[in-house]
């Protein structure tokens, strides 16, 4: 392997106190993300599926190679310093949530009732325009969406007040909201603004946090697929307060096999004619997800993923004519189990046709539980590294990573995680790996 010199990064301490605050922290997500850390911390349970804690980094280079643990290398936040909170729409504390979210067993929770119990959410900014399906209790009254994110501002900074907290992260794994385009509105802060002080329907809720987050020196990261902060005014606000940003919509079943998948197809130069994608789950999102405008906003990330990597402008006879579909179906009966099915029609050697089936019988709370943890950590990492905007090196973690207009995002699981290690390296100054060797 080739190793290339880098210079070297001023990470700042993570000393401290590290404020999580989760929005939607009353979800099946979020709950399953806070017992899972809680109990690891603890010694009650093992952070499985979490990068930061259980991976390794390739260093050094001849007789010189070592791979020792990501956490005993570089200088994350140590999970005793994270302290939980976060808003939502009902009151109710976390291990309540918990329990009614039905993703973890009394034997996981009891370990931690006491703890969960003290996270009680803060009001919620929330609006029904943008969802639909459920009917908050617990939420602010503010006179525009300028109000709204002074009060959540508040918030933030209450929050680290009385905890005693030197950093905060905001992290969205609340609801979807309906389909929000992208429009002038978005295009510069000042535009922005002036739409929140109007009360526009183009600024959601998720707006509102985002924009609070970052004034607040927060770094934010979207787990859903909305607008959020994906657009030029966002990232104006990130560039003058100088905030780490990233998301979107965390990448955890079926995506993950997308962009596994469908490297390998692109590798061998085989053939892709169709791919359908249909899920059914049973969970409070996919409640949400029923809804047609809410589903858009998902079917838009979902679907952005293959283009991308079989680049079809370049491979014509391969990739130029797909017909890809992806469906999302309300089936109570499976709760937080998500089942997803894949057809994918490819052809080979004088065009033959075969195909693929993937049945993933999946938890997705599980799934998404230790991508909070790590973008938590690393997002924190990228705030104290001084690198403020969008972290597309995080794209590792979602469907659909933000990245800037006129750039293209990358997909594929194996370069993102390639890129996310060199950046650890980079961090702690050691050579980056170049794998194209
Ligand atoms: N689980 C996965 O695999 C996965 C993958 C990618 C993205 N996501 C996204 O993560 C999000 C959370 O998923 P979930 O399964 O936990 O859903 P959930 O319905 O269990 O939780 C969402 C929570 O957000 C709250 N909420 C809604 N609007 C809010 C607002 N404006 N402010 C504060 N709280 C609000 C709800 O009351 C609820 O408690 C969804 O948007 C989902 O699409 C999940």
């Amino acid at each position: 392997m080739i190793l290339l010199e880098m210079e070297k990064i001023n990470v700042k301490s993570a000393e401290g106190k590290l404020g999580v605050l989760v929005v939607g922290i009353g979800g099946a997500v979020s709950s399953t993300f806070i017992v899972g850390t809680l109990a690891v911390r603890k010694g009650l349970a093992q952070p499985i599926g979490s990068i930061t804690q259980l991976s390794t980094l390739k260093l050094g280079k001849g007789n010189d190679v070592r791979e020792p643990m990501i956490k005993d290398v570089v200088p994350l936040a140590k999970l005793d310093d994270l302290v939980f909170g976060g808003w939502d729409i009902f009151e109710e504390n976390v291990y309540l949530a918990a329990k009614h979210a039905e993703v973890l067993e009394d034997k996981d929770l009891n370990g931690v009732k006491e703890e969960l119990e003290a996270i009680k959410p803060m009001k919620a900014a929330f609006d029904n325009n943008y969802v639909t399906r459920l009917h908050g209790t617990w939420v602010k009254d503010a006179a525009t969406k300028w109000d709204m994110v002074e009060q959540l501002r508040q918030d933030i900074r209450d929050f680290k007040a009385n905890n005693n907290c030197d950093r905060v992260v905001v992290i969205w794994a609340a609801s979807t909201e309906v389909y929000v385009p992208m429009t002038e509105t978005h295009m510069t802060l000042s535009s922005l603004e002036k739409a929140m002080k109007e009360n526009s329907l183009e600024i959601a809720p998720s707006m509102c946090y985002a924009y609070a987050a970052i004034a607040e020196g927060a770094p934010f990261i979207n787990g859903a697929p909305a607008l959020t902060v994906d657009m030029p005014a966002m990232w104006e606000l990130a560039d003058k307060h100088q905030v780490a940003i990233c998301g979107k919509d965390f990448k955890t079943g079926q995506t993950m096999m997308k962009t596994v998948l469908a490297p390998a197809l692109k590798t061998r130069m085989l053939g892709l004619s169709g791919w359908f994608s249909t899920n059914i789950l049973g969970n409070r999102d996919g409640e949400v997800l029923d809804d047609p405008a809410s589903f858009k906003t998902k079917e838009v990330s979902k679907l952005s993923v293959i283009d991308t990597i079989l680049e079809p402008k370049k491979h014509p006879e391969l990739y130029g004519d797909i017909y890809h579909k992806v469906r999302i179906n309300y089936y109570p009966p499976r709760k937080d189990n998500k089942e997803g099915w894949d057809n994918i029609d490819i052809f080979g050697w004088l065009g033959y046709p075969m195909q693929i089936k993937v049945d993933f019988l999946c938890r997705d709370s599980i799934l998404a539980a230790p991508l909070c943890l790590d973008l938590v950590l690393l997002t924190d990492l990228s705030q104290r590294c001084g690198f403020s905007g969008i972290q597309t090196w995080l794209s590792f973690y979602f469907k659909s990573p933000m990245h800037e207009l006129d750039k293209q995002p990358e997909h594929d699981l194996f370069a993102q995680d390639a890129k996310m290690r060199n950046t650890l390296r980079m961090i702690i100054g050691e050579e980056v790996y170049d794998y194209m060797d």
